[in-house]
């Protein structure tokens, strides 16, 4: 699905901000902003180059990245709505904003297969089930670090080996995003440790690389470079 964003996009490659700087001078425009959820589905939209995956093994890695990343959406909006009755609803706020960052990957690895054909077998690399919102974050920060710390890095060091430069985008996205993901939940479940709720500013999502910020939203996004408009804001 394509967003109302995409002519933005479409003008700025999303490759050349991964060398390049920031601080651009494109007029910023406000972030969407609405109670807990997103003002639109723009998440969705993503920018995408023509998928050119040629090789299996960058395909099968960006279709288990696929069903990670979905999988990991779907447990957080679970958690999500268990923190709200456990009476947190700013710790279910953080798993709402955090799933639509994992919402963005997903997208952008599927966009990236093309119609590479092909089947995967896919294991969550994460717990599953219910737990208290402390396991829950729990279960949150296992799934962030093993990304961080094993699969993504993996997956690059394959993509880049077989010169996937769009594979190699979506992988990088992903893994600057959930090391952001990383210090949030440790941040909620120190509060939850202690039967609190956490006390956290907005929380920000960039719709093109799922980059996650608390607090102001940047002019520019540090990981992809796109302007604030293309951050979703859960507040
Ligand atoms: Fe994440
Ligand atoms: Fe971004």
């Amino acid at each position: 699905m394509k967003g109302v964003n995409q002519a933005v996009k479409t003008d700025v490659s999303r490759r050349s901000f991964l060398t390049t700087s920031a601080g651009a001078t494109l007029a910023a425009a406000a972030g969407a902003t609405v109670a807990g959820m997103p003002l639109s589905n723009t998440a969705m939209a993503g920018s995408h180059t023509e998928p050119s995956i040629v090789r299996d093994m960058t395909a099968a890695n960006l279709r288990g990245a696929f069903g990670g990343e979905s999988m990991a959406y779907m447990r957080y909006v679970l958690w999500a709505n268990h923190a709200e009755k456990d009476e947190k609803p700013e710790i279910a706020r953080l798993f709402r904003a955090i799933a639509e960052s994992e919402k963005v990957h997903a997208d952008n690895h599927f966009e990236e297969m093309g119609d590479h054909p092909g089947e995967e077998l896919v294991a969550s690399m994460a717990v599953f089930g219910l737990g208290s919102t402390s396991d829950n974050l729990q279960g949150g920060i296992d799934g962030e670090v093993f990304e961080v710390e094993e699969m993504y890095p993996a997956f690059l060091a394959v993509a880049k080996k077989q010169n996937e430069e769009g594979a190699i985008e979506a992988f990088e996205y992903a893994l600057a995003s959930e090391k952001a993901h990383i210090d949030l939940f440790e941040k909620a479940k120190e509060a939850a440790d202690k039967g609190e709720d956490v006390d956290m500013d907005k929380i920000g999502v960039c719709d093109v690389c799922g980059y996650t910020i608390e607090g102001e939203i940047p002019d520019y996004c540090p990981v992809c470079g796109h302007s604030r408009n293309h951050f979703i804001s859960f507040e």
